[in-house]
């Protein structure tokens, strides 16, 4: 994987115990560059990249060496007080910054954030914060997993896709430390894997036991009764609840509506957009289609909206908000 000129990388040797999921280590900003654990190399290798400009940070964001909506808005957030320390054209930077991935709507949050007070203090209160709102709406969502549960999990939404901690992955976290979890169920996700290469990885990490299942799966699962909750991200929640999130939550949501099955949404509500009405003003990323086949054509969205009726809740930092979500959600906070 060749990088882009100009950005060094650095080869971490980790055993399983030792490996480290905190915040800095997943992201930090460093005074000649923005430090990224790249996440293209995980499981196998533990590589860290250092960018030396905001375009090589929106480059990283592009080819998700960094991936995961808020996990990207601290980055981008990195990317752009690292551009006004470099006197670079900050107008510039938040251009290439906000149009790397069109979905996750924590992106602009976290650079519209920044255009106040675009220092390094600043980007560090917004990592500090989405990491705060992890740990209190992986709380809350703690509360709605039942004793002895089988979770189902889609993508990846841990502290590699938060920055630390984790949104839904959080939960599964908190959910295993009060003893309410027998198993999570980890979709692979395909066509990059996050399921299988990062969720894995971090639930090996924290001990808690789990399985890998191929996406199509999912679904025989819940009729064979082996699946009591699904937990799931959000890259952009609209006012009205639809949600968008990584390709293939909509048919978990159909398939757990249709099997009784709670399907519950944990992002923090810097991924709330209340300028999106609904599902339909949410754009969908459509990346190369070589991640699905090289030698095939294909088509590659990379996500898909949930509508609000087949989501039994929504959960950010403020608490558990329940439908009709134009009404019971809260306004996205500042950091
Ligand atoms: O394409 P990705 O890997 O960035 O997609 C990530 C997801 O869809 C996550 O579920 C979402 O960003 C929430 S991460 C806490």
């Amino acid at each position: 994987m060749k990088e882009r000129k100009g950005v060094r990388s650095r080869l971490l040797r980790a055993s399983r115990n030792k490996r480290d999921l905190t915040p800095s280590r997943i992201v930090r900003l460093e005074p000649d560059g923005v430090v990224i654990l790249d996440q293209r190399r995980l499981p196998d290798e533990e590589v860290e990249l250092r960018l030396g400009s905001a375009a090589e940070v929106a480059e990283a964001i592009r080819a998700m060496a960094i991936r995961g909506a808020p996990a990207i808005g601290v980055a981008a957030a990195y990317g752009y007080a690292l551009a006004a320390a470099r006197g670079e054209d900050l107008d510039a930077a938040y251009e290439e910054l906000v149009s790397t991935r069109p979905t996750a709507v924590n992106l602009r949050w976290a650079l519209d954030e920044m255009r106040v007070d675009p220092s390094p203090e600043r980007a560090r209160a917004i990592h500090e914060a989405e990491v705060e709102r992890c740990r209190q709406m992986a709380a809350y969502a703690a509360g709605l997993v039942e004793p002895s549960s089988r979770v189902l999990t889609h993508c990846n939404t841990g502290a590699l896709a938060t920055g630390g901690y984790g949104s839904a992955l959080g939960a599964v976290r908190a959910a295993w430390e009060r003893g309410l979890v027998e198993q999570v169920w980890v979709d692979e996700t395909r066509p990059l894997l996050q399921g299988v290469r990062l969720t894995a990885w971090e639930l090996e990490t924290l001990g808690i036991p789990y399985a890998v299942i191929a996406d199509a799966a999912a679904a025989s699962l819940m009729a064979a009764g082996e699946v009591d909750c699904v937990l799931t991200g959000a890259d952009r929640i609209a006012a009205n609840g639809d949600t968008a999130n990584k390709i293939g939550t909509y048919g978990l949501a159909v398939a757990a509506h249709h099997h009784g099955i709670p399907l519950y949404v944990v992002a923090p509500t810097s991924t709330l957009d209340p300028a999106a009405a609904s599902g339909a003003d949410i754009p969908i990323e459509e990346r190369d289609p070589s991640e699905v086949s090289s030698r095939f054509a294909a088509r590659n969205p990379a996500f898909d909206v949930t509508p609000a009726e087949l989501i039994a809740a929504i959960v950010t930092e403020e608490g558990v908000h329940r439908p009709p979500y134009a009404a019971s959600l809260p306004r996205p906070v500042h950091a």
